[in-house]
């Protein structure tokens, strides 16, 4: 555990020299080119198999580790709920930062990608809401949930922090994934923004639609800041999300 730890400081300083500090005031800033510049490389070491090695640095706008990277960086010494831990990598990206505290749940106990937890990080096996531990959620800078996709468990949580006057950041995964997570987020009624560009643009939900990814901003301090990819695949597929009507 302790050489983990120290590992995860080391990432932390070479993957910090891409990220600005934030002014004050500004809760979030998603500027794309410095997701784009982050350099998850050094997380391989923690990660077990081979795929995992590979998605983990996939490309911001294909896989949202970066963007999962570049979030813990940016925040310091702030608490971060986790919904659907998995095998670990999410929680992995989020993890790098040492001064954030990461409490991460899931309803099955598959933790198998890791060679350590980090010690930053708090697994709880369960559902959120049948722990009675929603009170969570509420104290969290910044939640990830990346679940069942039904629209169903994302509409919960949503309700919960709407009606509890949450004041952080939401990041929805597989937004796009199936007509269920379409619709849930288009009953979203506070401020929100389609960043698959920079997160989940690759995946394949039943429907053969790619996963997309969503940031709802409960804070109101979101700033974001949009560039065009200028690669050839990036734009192969913006034309592609936007001839099947996902752009
Ligand atoms: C797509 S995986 C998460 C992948 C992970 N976030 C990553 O990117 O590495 C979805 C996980 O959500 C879990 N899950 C489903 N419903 C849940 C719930 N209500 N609360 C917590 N986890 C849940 C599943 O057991 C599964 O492990």
């Amino acid at each position: 555990m302790r050489r983990c730890r120290a590992n995860l400081l080391f990432d932390v300083y070479v993957l910090n020299r891409f990220v600005k500090i934030l002014k004050p005031g500004i809760k979030v800033q998603i500027v794309y080119d410095e997701i784009r510049k982050i350099d998850n490389s050094p997380l391989k070491q923690h990660l077990k198999r081979r795929k995992h090695k590979k998605i983990i640095n996939g490309r911001a706008g294909r896989e949202h580790y970066k963007l999962l990277t570049y979030l813990g960086l940016q925040l310091q010494g702030k608490f971060i709920v986790e919904l659907g831990t998995h095998h670990g990598l999410s929680c992995l990206a989020l993890s790098v930062n040492p001064t954030n505290e990461i409490r991460t749940y899931d309803i099955v106990a598959e933790l198998k990608a890791l060679h350590h937890l980090p010690s930053n990080v708090t697994t709880v096996i369960g559902n959120i809401f049948d722990l009675h531990e929603e009170h969570y959620l509420l104290k969290a800078d910044l939640i990830f949930l990346d679940t069942a996709h039904t629209g169903e468990f994302e509409w919960q949580v949503y309700s919960y922090l709407k009606n509890n006057n949450y004041r952080g950041i939401i990041v929805y995964d597989d937004i796009l994934w199936s007509d269920e997570m379409v619709a849930f987020w288009q009953k979203i009624d506070v401020p929100k923004y389609d960043i698959t560009d920079i997160g989940h643009g690759g995946g394949k939900g039943p429907r053969g639609n790619i996963s997309g990814t969503g940031v709802v901003d409960f804070s109101n301090q979101i700033v974001i800041k949009r560039s065009p990819e200028n690669s050839i695949v990036a734009k192969i597929e913006a034309l592609f999300r936007t001839l099947v009507g996902k752009g």
